[in-house]
């Protein structure tokens, strides 16, 4: 059978306090409706469709040139009128799922189980029995078979004390939830269309309503406001972190990692707290990530040392490197095996080949360094003349001094030593001691200045 999945996700997000729409308020890093998305195309869904509205322009701009139909809702008159919207451009034949932009966590094993529950002509809803249903809409059931759904603000005292909940989550035969959306009236607390009253029109043309019951309360949570965001980002990042900790990673306490977007990990990883990883991280075996670490789409080889507060970002390294503490390594910073990168220093679109040391005070910018250099502490490759970017290219087993300026574009030969303090502006000779600074004088005559009265 032939799915359409509808996404609700005009609403405003009025609990969210935010000018961000509710659905584009990030977790784990991406929007809520790209999780929504992304649960979707899981279970092999032919149509996605989004129903739109509150922030529709930049909403749409997000998720621009994806095979996705928009449906305008231009008024948020309800869910049920918001599935309304999207119920011309999807086939009669159709099985619909209706899933919500603002429920984020839902697996996609349960919306099978949902679908698989469910005949041809047969409606299923995913419910769940929570410790506290309240906001929720309640199941109602009759020996044992699901009548229908009540909005808490609907609800009476003994069907508030239900604990069954309504996800909202549910799947219905196309041409029928057609028909019973047209008759939907808004005669309740909140003058709303609601799908939930689909249920029992449902029960009422003796179509089998399949109440579906998930035990996972954290995948059907719904973010209405920043206490539940931060309530589902922390069930996100568990999840993910339970599903590397599977794989072997350790972790110094899985409640203190942050992971937005993906990381892969080689065995026995060691993941230190507070270490957050943006986009696409590799961790090669035997990698250790101390604590306070941010690393952003990087690829990070086998036995590094990653030590505290290195800020990492777009940066490649090969087998046991030693990183840090308080280094930064930015776009295009490609090490290869047995690199010291140290404290305080930067390295910027520049290449530094095996065994090399930078290890305190330093920034590489736009340089191609060889094997077995050791470029001394507070050592500044001038890269920049204020309007153009120039190269410097330093040679294998390279000795430069401490507090040396390297004026580009400049070459250092193989094997050259540069003095301490030096400026080279001019390249360098293989093998040679070179030297840029001034001679040192002691000035004759000269005397402390004495403080003014
Ligand atoms: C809804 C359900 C409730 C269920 C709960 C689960 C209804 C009437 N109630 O309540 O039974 O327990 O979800 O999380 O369905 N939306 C639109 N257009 C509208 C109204 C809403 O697109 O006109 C979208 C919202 O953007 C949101 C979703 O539908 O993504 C749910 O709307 P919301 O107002 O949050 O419903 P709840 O009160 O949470
Ligand atoms: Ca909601």
């Amino acid at each position: 059978m032939t799915t359409s999945i509808i996404i609700l996700a005009a609403g405003q997000g009025k609990r969210m306090n935010s000018a961000l729409p509710k659905v584009l308020q990030p977790l784990a890093g991406r929007p809520l409706l790209r999780h929504v998305i992304e649960g979707s195309r899981a279970v092999g869904a032919d149509d996605i469709c989004v129903v739109y509205g509150h922030g529709g322009d930049e909403v749409r701009a997000v998720f621009e040139g994806e095979n996705i139909r928009w449906a305008l809702q231009a008024e948020q008159l309800g869910t049920g009128h918001a599935v309304q919207q999207a119920m011309a451009g999807t086939p009669d034949g159709n099985r619909v799922l209706v899933l919500y932009g603002d429920v984020p966590l839902l697996r996609p094993q349960t919306l099978i189980r949902l679908f698989s529950s469910c005949g041809h002509d047969e409606v299923g809803v995913l419910t769940v029995d929570m410790d506290d249903a309240f906001g929720y809409g309640r199941i109602i059931r009759e020996d044992g078979a699901v009548i229908k759904s009540i909005e808490e603000r609907d609800a009476t005292d003994a069907e508030k004390a239900i604990t069954e909940a309504n996800t909202g989550v549910m799947c219905a035969p196309a041409a029928r939830l057609k028909n019973w959306l047209g008759r939907l009236s808004n005669n309740n607390s909140q003058g709303e269309y609601y799908l939930t009253d689909v249920l029992a029109m449902a029960v009422a043309d003796g179509v089998v309503v399949h109440g579906v019951m998930t035990d996972n309360q954290a995948e059907v949570m719904g973010v209405n406001d920043k206490k539940q965001l931060a309530d589902a980002e922390r069930a996100l990042q568990r999840r993910l972190v339970d599903a590397l900790m599977e794989e072997g990673v350790t972790f110094a306490d899985p409640a203190r990692v942050d992971i937005r977007g993906e990381l892969k990990c080689g065995r026995d990883v060691f993941i230190d707290v507070n270490a957050v990883f943006e986009g696409s991280v590799i961790l090669g075996d035997n990698t250790k990530v101390e604590s306070n670490n941010l690393v952003r789409d990087s690829n990070i080889g086998a036995s590094n040392i990653i030590h505290s507060n290195c800020h990492i970002e777009g940066a490649t390294t090969g087998n046991a490197c030693e990183i840090g503490p308080f280094s930064r390594l930015r776009p295009g910073a490609e090490l290869a095996n047995n690199v010291k990168i140290g404290n305080f220093v930067e390295v910027k679109k520049s290449t530094i080949a095996d065994g090399s040391k930078v290890n305190h005070l330093t920034y590489i910018g736009d340089a191609v360094i060889g094997s077995g250099v050791n470029i001394g502490a507070g050592t500044i490759t001038c890269n920049y003349d204020g309007a153009n970017k120039h190269q410097t290219i330093i040679g294998d087993g390279v000795f430069i001094g401490s507090g040396v300026e390297l004026v580009a574009p400049v070459e250092i030969g193989k094997g050259a030593t540069i003095g301490a303090g030096s400026t080279i502006s001019k390249s360098a000779p293989e093998g040679k001691l070179t030297l840029g600074r001034a001679r040192q004088v002691t000035v004759p005559g000269w005397k402390p200045p004495i403080k003014k009265k």
